[in-house]
C-alpha cells in the first residue's frame, strides 16, 4: 500500500489542477476532505465534486468538464470501465472491476504483477490490489490518506479523520475494533497526538446523549425494563448513585468519572454480557470533550447527516477545520437525520420483510430516502429482530430507479457471500451500476427489472452458499 501511495504521490506532484471527485457518506467525505486539505498544502489549484454513484451519467459529466486531472476518492475502482478519457488517480476501498490480485500462494505478490496488468491512466490505491479485504483493511478515507501522508508528513495530525471515515463504514464492527492497514493510521494518529485509543463503552452517543438515552435508545440490548424505556434507563443510573444532571445539564457519558464509569460497567455486566456494549473507542483529544467531534462514530454520524441529505459540502468543512456556520449547519441536519432513521426503521419494519429461496428482501418505495435505505437496513438487520442466517436487500425509490442495498454478515461472507459479485453480475445482466464490498453492496437498475434482479440474486447467492 505505501508503494501504491508513493506513485500515487507522484503523479499528484506533476498535476497542476486537481478535481477531486468523491463519495457522498462519511467515508467520502473524509476521504474527500484529506485530498483537498494536502492539496491546500502543497499548494495545488483543486475543486471537489461529490456523488451519490459513480455511473456512465456522471463520468459523462465529469468528461465534458475536461479536467487535466482527477483524484477519485471512496469511488472509482469499481467503475474503471467508464473513466475513459480521463486521467489521474483512484484511493478506494471498493471491489475494483479487474480480477483483484489474489495472495499468491508461495510467493509474495509484487507490485510490478500488479502494474503490467493495469491500465495505468488510473492508478488505483486500493486494498484489494495486494489481497486484502477492503470492507475491513481499510476505508477510502485512510487510501486517502496514506497517499496525504506521503505528499506531506505533517498531514498525520489529520490521521483522525480517516479514522472517522473507517468507523463511518462500520469497518471496526466485527468485534476487534479497527484492524489491518486502519491499525497503522491508529498508530500515526496516537504519535501525533491526535487519537486516543480507549477501552470503554462504545454505545452510540458517549459524547452528546444525556446518560439516560445512551441506554434507552440502545436497542440492540434488549434488556428488559431499560431498552425502550427512560424511566428504567434512568432507574439505574440514579440505583447506582450516579447524578444524571450536574446543575442544569443531562451528564453525558463522557462527563463521568472513571469511577463512576467502573460502576455502571459493572452493573451492567449483570444485565448484559459487556462484549454487546464495550470495545474500542476513538477519540480526538484536540476537539473538545462531550461534543460530535471528540468520537469517531459520533462524527461519522455528523458527515452522514450531511452528505446523506445533500450537503455533503458543510460535511467537507467541517472536516477542515470550520468550527461555525458548517458546523452549527451540520449539528441542525443531524437532529433530523436521527428522526429520519428512527422513522424509517418502523417503516421498514412495518412493511415487513418477503423470504425467497436463499435471500429475503423489503421494498420500501418511496417511504424511504434513496441516500439512507442501506442504512436502515443495515439497522434492522443487525437489530436481532430479522432472522440473519439470509443476507437482505432493500429496495427504494430513487430519482433515476430503484436503489437497492444488500447487507450480509461476517458468518455469512465467511460461508461465501460476496455481494459486490451479486451486484456486478447482476447489472452486467440488467444494465445499471452496482458495487461493493462482500459484506455490503448496493445497485441502482430501471423499475422494470425488480422481479428479474431479485430472482437472479436468489440465484447467486444461492450459488455463493452452496
Ligand atoms: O461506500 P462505502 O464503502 O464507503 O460504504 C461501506 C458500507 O458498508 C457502509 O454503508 C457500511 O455501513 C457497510 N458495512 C456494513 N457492515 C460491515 C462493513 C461495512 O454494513 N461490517
Ligand atoms: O448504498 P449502500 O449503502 O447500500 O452501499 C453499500 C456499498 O456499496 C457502499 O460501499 C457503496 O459505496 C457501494 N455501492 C457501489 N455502487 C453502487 C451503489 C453502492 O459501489 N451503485
Ligand atoms: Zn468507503
Amino acid at each position: 500500500m505505501k508503494k501504491l501511495a508513493e506513485k500515487a504521490a507522484e503523479k499528484v506532484r506533476h498535476a497542476s489542477n486537481v478535481l477531486v471527485v468523491s463519495h457522498i457518506d462519511a467515508d467520502g467525505i473524509s476521504s474527500a476532505s484529506l485530498a483537498s486539505l494536502v492539496l491546500d498544502s502543497i499548494g495545488m489549484p483543486h475543486e471537489v465534486v461529490f456523488t451519490k454513484k459513480l455511473d456512465e451519467v456522471f463520468a459523462n459529466g465529469l468528461r465534458a468538464r475536461k479536467p487535466e486531472f482527477v483524484w477519485f476518492t471512496d469511488l472509482g475502482s469499481g467503475s474503471t470501465d467508464l473513466l475513459g478519457g480521463l486521467e489521474g488517480i483512484i484511493t478506494d476501498h471498493h471491489r475494483p472491476l479487474e480480477p483483484a490480485a489474489k495472495p499468491a500462494i508461495g510467493k509474495k505478490r509484487t507490485l510490478f504483477d500488479y502494474d503490467e496488468k493495469h491500465d495505468d491512466s488510473f492508478l488505483q490505491v486500493n486494498p484489494h490490489m495486494i489481497g486484502r479485504d477492503g470492507g475491513t483493511d481499510i476505508s477510502g478515507a485512510g487510501c486517502a490518506y496514506l497517499v496525504a501522508r506521503t505528499l506531506d508528513p505533517e498531514m498525520r495530525r489529520f490521521a483522525n479523520i480517516a479514522i472517522v471515515g473507517a468507523v463511518g463504514d462500520m469497518q471496526d464492527r466485527e468485534g476487534a475494533g479497527l484492524t489491518g492497514t486502519n491499525r497503522e493510521i491508529l498508530v500515526d494518529g496516537e504519535n501525533f497526538g491526535v487519537v486516543e485509543i480507549e477501552h470503554d463503552l462504545n454505545l452510540f452517543g458517549r459524547e452528546t446523549r444525556p446518560l439516560y438515552k445512551l441506554l434507552q435508545y440502545a436497542s440492540d440490548l434488549n434488556i428488559e425494563g431499560i431498552t425502550d424505556n427512560y424511566e428504567g434507563s434512568m432507574d439505574f443510573f440514579m440505583g447506582l448513585g450516579i447524578n444524571l444532571k450536574k446543575g442544569e445539564n443531562w451528564r453525558t457519558w463522557s462527563d463521568l468519572k472513571k469511577s463512576e464509569k467502573k460502576i455502571a460497567i459493572g452493573a451492567l455486566s449483570e444485565l448484559v454480557s459487556p462484549e454487546l456494549f464495550t470495545g474500542e473507542v476513538y477519540t480526538f483529544p484536540m476537539e473538545k470533550k462531550g461534543t460530535e467531534l471528540h468520537e469517531a462514530k459520533e462524527f461519522s454520524t455528523l458527515l452522514n447527516s450531511c452528505g446523506r441529505y445533500d450537503a455533503p459540502e458543510l460535511g467537507l468543512k467541517v472536516c477542515k477545520g470550520d468550527r461555525d456556520e458548517a458546523l452549527d449547519l451540520a449539528l441542525g441536519l443531524r437532529k433530523g437525520h436521527r428522526k429520519n432513521l428512527v422513522d424509517s426503521l418502523k417503516i421498514m419494519e412495518s412493511i415487513g420483510i418477503t423470504q425467497l429461496e436463499h435471500i429475503q428482501f423489503v421494498h420500501v418505495g418511496d417511504m424511504i430516502r434513496d441516500t439512507i435505505v442501506g442504512t436502515v437496513a443495515g439497522m434492522l438487520f443487525g437489530s436481532g429482530r430479522v432472522d440473519d442466517r439470509k443476507p437482505i436487500f432493500a429496495l427504494a425509490v430513487a430519482d433515476d430507479g430503484i436503489k437497492i442495498s444488500g447487507r450480509g454478515t461476517k458468518t455469512l461472507v465467511d460461508a461465501g457471500l460476496d455481494l459486490s459479485e451479486v451486484m456486478r453480475q447482476a447489472t452486467v445482466k440488467l444494465g445499471g451500476a452496482g458495487g461493493g464490498h462482500n459484506i455490503a453492496a448496493g445497485a441502482t437498475i430501471s423499475p422494470k427489472d425488480v422481479d428479474e434482479f431479485l430472482s437472479l440474486a436468489n440465484e447467486i447467492v444461492g450459488r455463493q452458499l452452496s
